[in-house]
């Protein structure tokens, strides 16, 4: 069966990576086409991880960019339905819930083939179903609810995600809870990161924190902003923190003026070694990963990188007021602290005390996500 698996922006590579290897094994069964809709286009936000994870140049690409959200789904929706009318998949994945996400759900949904019987469309595989923060002014919860709904087979990386969509009524048969492919990719990377010499690179001797940031609803607001990097200054008196720079982010800080008073690029050499802020380049998925592995305390508002602290034992400080990814908290190293500065001090001193949380791994979150997802998909197609 022809399948193509959609990716777009930098948290979709490395859900994509272990399911493409793993359709890879039965080639009598799959003809995968890798799609890449050009949401993120940055070498450090994309091509990277097609290096890392050991993924072929697409077969397609879209080169949609940035742009409003409209714009940018309007420009996914309308090329990927030429791409599918043309080539006539039997199958569609999508993983995660970025625009690139909801925009080819929406079109795989109700496209019929030209010429076709039964007026054909392809069956549509979300990764990463049931997820929510039952907060929509997140664009990703919208994101979410939307491909969830038009999906056939909602695949889910826990239990709570399979009780969400119970909730909202969706069929047990369309549901699979198979474990996290995340993980898989981590695992299959781990060997790897081990080699990565960015600790040396980036001259990091001692402990250090490592610290993502990039929703609109701390990084688009000055206050906010300002908010977040007093409670880092604070943060960075007692131990490094390690900053890789996400575009939205580093172009917000410039057009707020808050840039030049961080450390800026200066090489690493000339700071001192175990304090303030290091600002870099966004890094490859094997860099992180040995950053995240190695860090006393890992700040963030990331979806994904909640659950890879969980996985690797890390205590990870989410600065957001929700998550859709609960079980991070209920089972793993993870708290939510928000934007307030008191909060986010505190509870970095916390860790750096050695009063952190601990965690366990949520159930199937192994490395064998992606052979469950294709189980499923050889027996039910
Ligand atoms: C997107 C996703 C978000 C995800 C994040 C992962 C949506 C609605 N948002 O947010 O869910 O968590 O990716 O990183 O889909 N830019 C560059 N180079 C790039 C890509 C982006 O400079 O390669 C800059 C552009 O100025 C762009 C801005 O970043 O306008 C935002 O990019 P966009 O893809 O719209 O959203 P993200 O914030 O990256
Ligand atoms: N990541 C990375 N390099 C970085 C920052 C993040 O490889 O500089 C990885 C991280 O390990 C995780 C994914 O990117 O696998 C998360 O993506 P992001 O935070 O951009 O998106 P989200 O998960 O919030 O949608």
């Amino acid at each position: 069966m022809r399948a193509i698996l959609v990716g777009g922006a930098r948290p979709n590579f490395m859900k994509i990576a272990p399911i493409w290897h793993e359709m890879g094994r039965y080639p009598q069964h799959f003809d995968p086409v890798l799609l890449h809709t050009g949401q993120h286009y940055d070498y450090e936000m994309s091509k990277v991880f097609f290096e890392d994870l050991g993924l072929p140049e697409p077969d397609i690409y879209l080169g949609v960019g940035s742009g409003t959200h409209a714009q940018q789904t309007a420009r996914v929706m309308a090329t990927i339905e030429k791409v599918l009318s043309e080539t006539q998949p039997d199958l569609v994945i999508v993983v995660g819930d970025v625009n690139s996400t909801l925009a080819c759900t929406l079109v795989a949904a109700k496209i019929r083939y030209p010429g076709s019987a039964h007026l054909r469309r392809p069956s549509i595989a979300h990764i990463e179903a049931g997820l929510r923060s039952f907060d929509r002014r997140m664009p990703e919860e919208i994101n979410r609810l939307v491909a969830d709904t038009l999906s056939d087979y909602l695949f889910t990386t826990c239990e709570d995600a399979d009780e969400n969509l119970r909730h909202e009524g969706v069929p047990q048969g369309k549901i699979f809870f198979v474990g996290n492919v995340m993980v898989d990719a981590l695992l299959n990377q781990k060997e790897k990161a081990k080699e990565s010499k960015i600790l040396q690179v980036l001259g990091l001797r001692a402990d250090y924190a490592l610290l993502t940031l990039h929703r609109p609803e701390n990084v688009d607001d000055r206050g906010t902003m300002s908010r977040i990097l007093d409670a880092l200054a604070q943060v960075g008196e007692h131990i490094k923190i390690v900053f890789p720079i996400h575009p939205r982010t580093r172009k917000r800080l410039t057009e707020f003026g808050l840039l030049n008073g961080l450390s800026g690029y200066q090489p690493a050499a000339f700071r001192s070694p175990d304090q303030g802020l290091l600002l870099i380049d966004p890094v490859g998925y094997t860099d992180f990963l040995r950053l995240m592995e190695e860090a006393r305390l890992v700040l963030t508002d990331s979806g994904g990188v909640q659950e890879e602290t969980t996985f690797l034992g890390i205590p990870c400080l989410t600065l957001r007021r929700n998550t859709e990814r609960p079980i991070t908290i209920t089972q793993g190293t993870n708290v939510l602290v928000g934007t307030d500065p008191e909060r986010i001090v505190n509870e970095s001193l916390k860790i750096l005390r050695g009063e952190g949380k601990t965690g366990s791994v949520p159930r199937l979150w192994d490395g064998k996500a992606a052979r469950r997802i294709i189980n499923v998909l050889l027996e039910v197609l």
